[in-house]
């Protein structure tokens, strides 16, 4: 089994940079495609009251920052990955991707930036491994 395509959602966490990471050994590996995914949080549990122009801006912002440190790795890695960005549930919008890209693995972390509790997974990364079109790599911190 070799992949092709890896898609790799991250939310700023140290642990998506963890899994960008070893992605990125992996891709090495299959010789494969890597896409890095950040997606601008809204609906659900975010109120869309907040949902105004300013709070995009910042958020593409942020991504600009973490795509940087996500290239630095995977550079000294010899990786050129492909960077994306979304607006939706990132659950969702995980999923979609993964399938509009036919990516065949994703790897993401157990937990993000809003993690209190450590014990359980985190509500994304367990929607993702519900719903997704392929098998997921959950790296734990
Ligand atoms: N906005 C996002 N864009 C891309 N990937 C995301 C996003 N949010 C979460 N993820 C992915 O899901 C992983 C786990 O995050 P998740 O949101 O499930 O946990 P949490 O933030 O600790 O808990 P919760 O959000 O349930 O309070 C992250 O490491 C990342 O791979
Ligand atoms: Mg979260």
């Amino acid at each position: 089994m070799a992949y092709k395509h890896l898609l790799v959602p991250i939310d700023g966490s140290d642990i998506g940079f963890k899994a960008i990471e070893q992605a990125a050994d992996l891709a090495k590996q299959y010789n494969a495609k890597m896409t890095i995914l950040f997606v601008i949080p809204k609906g659900g549990e975010f109120v869309d009251l907040f949902n105004i122009k300013t709070v995009t801006k910042a958020f593409e912002e942020e991504a600009k920052k973490f795509f940087e440190k996500a290239r630095k790795i995977t550079t000294e890695k010899n990786i050129s990955p492909s960077f994306r960005i979304a607006e939706g549930k990132p659950y969702e919008k995980i999923i979609e991707v993964a399938k509009l890209l036919g990516c065949d693995l994703i790897i993401m972390g157990s937990h993000g930036r809003g993690s209190i509790e450590k014990f359980f997974i985190g509500s994304c990364t367990e929607r993702v491994l519900k719903e997704a079109p392929c098998p997921v790599l959950v790296v734990r911190d």
